[in-house]
């Protein structure tokens, strides 16, 4: 073993908490290019879930470290409660000129969870502006996932995540969600009138609008559901509830947001306009921390006809060097042409997923929009039974699908919150084909090795 890795290691005990599922990391990550990660020796790994469906425009990219330079040379830090950010004003008229119709103000944060929690209060303070202060229920959906903050956890529906913080969260209600694979419902569709959608209506009326403040989906399921993607139906008819009972209807696209699934916002491909939108990940294309909130205007019409200031802050937040990277990122999106890119290519890579991994009897599903897919892990492919939770399969599978050289995010409780295993690909938009041809390849054999373990 090479010093550096032996060192590594044994810094490792030293990094507190955060590893994903059963695998602690063994090796180091040297550096990034394009669509690719190297570790220490030099080997080269497709980044094909984008690390958690997060990088956009690729690794390394000399352009975006160049702004970043620029902007540190002239000053990397004031307060922006202080002064006014010329990147951060600049970066708020750029998202607010690709959000949907009527989206018209940004609240910037560090992280999708404080995305998430933002979201949340805003919601909550736009209802005490308006003498409805009883109003502070969100009702989000099992499965869900919006964040690990005990707000964004509370709003969830992902039992793994939440289970050890039972007593600090609150157990605010859920629906199902509306993934036809495994209909909540155990119905057909179009025969089940959209059921999952109409359960919206119905917790709202058992529990009581005056005290319901907002509705929390993600448009195209991530991490909980592996890519779920609803009926055409479900979010005008989400969109309409959620106004019957004047709640807010919150649109996570901390993952679907900014390019990924081939238009700006996930909720575009329903044509559907949200009281508020929360986003992440894609749009510092993962250079730096930057997360925002996009508000209706009539929300911020509220808030500005009380005098109201928003109670909120955080010390990082708009820092000018992250705005930079974000506006460089969104230039380099639109120069070219990479939401377009996105829906384009988008269909190559599904239709090349399906070629490839379909014919495994342990593929259940695949599914997802754009540069995001989500593929479902069965024992039997007949009755969808899953495997047993405890060998946690996707995992297996992460290990064996990076020994070949690609990356995948395995998860698992789509059932449930429990059972069911999953995972997710989401490479950097700039992939090729010949790109995805080979990272397929690679889970092709990943799987047969798979199977030869378990079947
Ligand atoms: C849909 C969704 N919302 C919120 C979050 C939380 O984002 P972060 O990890 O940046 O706090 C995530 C993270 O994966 C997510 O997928």
């Amino acid at each position: 073993m090479s010093n550096r890795l032996e060192t590594a290691q044994k810094l490792a005990g030293k990094l507190f908490g955060t590893v994903h599922g059963p695998l602690v990391p063994k090796i180091i990550c040297d550096h990034g290019e394009g669509i690719y990660l190297f570790d220490q020796n030099g080997k080269k790994y497709i980044d094909f879930s984008g690390g958690p469906m997060a990088v956009s425009i690729g690794h390394g990219d000399k352009r975006v470290r160049d702004a970043m330079v620029e902007q540190m040379d002239k000053v990397s830090f004031f307060f922006r409660g202080f002064w006014l950010n010329e990147p951060l004003l600049a970066l708020a008229e750029r998202v607010i000129k690709i959000s949907p119709p009527n989206l018209t103000m940004c609240q910037f944060c560090n992280s999708g969870s404080e995305a998430t929690e933002t979201a949340i209060k805003i919601a909550h303070q736009y209802h005490v502006e308006r003498g409805k202060p009883e109003k502070y229920m969100v009702i989000g959906r099992w499965q869900g996932y919006h964040g690990m903050t005990l707000g964004a956890l509370s709003a969830s529906g992902f039992t793994l995540r939440q289970s050890k913080f039972g007593q600090l969260l609150h157990h605010w209600p859920k629906i199902g969600a509306p993934l036809c694979y495994r209909c909540p419902h155990e119905l057909i569709y179009p025969t089940c009138n959209i059921r999952c959608a109409q359960a919206l209506d119905e917790i709202i009326n058992q529990i009581g609008a005056q005290y319901v403040s907002a509705f929390i989906a993600e448009p195209i399921g991530g991490a909980a559901t592996a890519c779920m993607v609803p009926v055409l139906e479900y979010y005008p008819m989400i969109r309409k509830i959620c106004d019957k009972h004047d709640v807010l209807f919150i649109d996570d696209e901390v993952i679907a947001g900014f390019g990924r699934t081939g238009k700006w916002f996930g909720i575009e491909h329903w044509g559907v306009n949200p009281d508020i939108i929360t986003s992440a990940k894609g749009m510092t294309g993962c250079y730096t921390p930057m997360a925002v909130v996009i508000i209706h205007d009539k929300i911020g019409k509220v808030f500005s006809e009380k005098g109201a200031a928003f109670i909120h802050g955080f010390t990082m937040e708009g820092n000018p060097v992250s705005a930079k990277a974000c506006l460089t990122v969104l230039d380099i999106m639109e120069k070219d042409g990479l939401v377009e890119r996105c829906a384009q290519i988008g269909e190559y890579f599904f239709k090349k997923g399906r070629e490839k991994l379909s014919h495994h009897s342990t593929v259940g599903d695949i599914r997802g929009k754009g540069l995001l897919m989500g593929i479902e892990m069965v024992k039997n492919k007949e009755s969808k039974e899953p495997f047993d939770p405890a060998l946690k399969v996707s995992y297996r599978l992460q290990q064996l699908a990076m020994e070949k050289g690609c990356m995948i995010y395995p998860t698992a409780g789509v059932i449930n919150g429990i059972r069911g295993d999953h995972f997710l690909v989401a490479p950097p938009f700039i992939i090729t084909e010949s790109e995805i041809d080979t990272a397929f390849d690679m889970l092709d054999e990943a799987f047969t090795d798979f199977e030869k373990e378990v079947l």
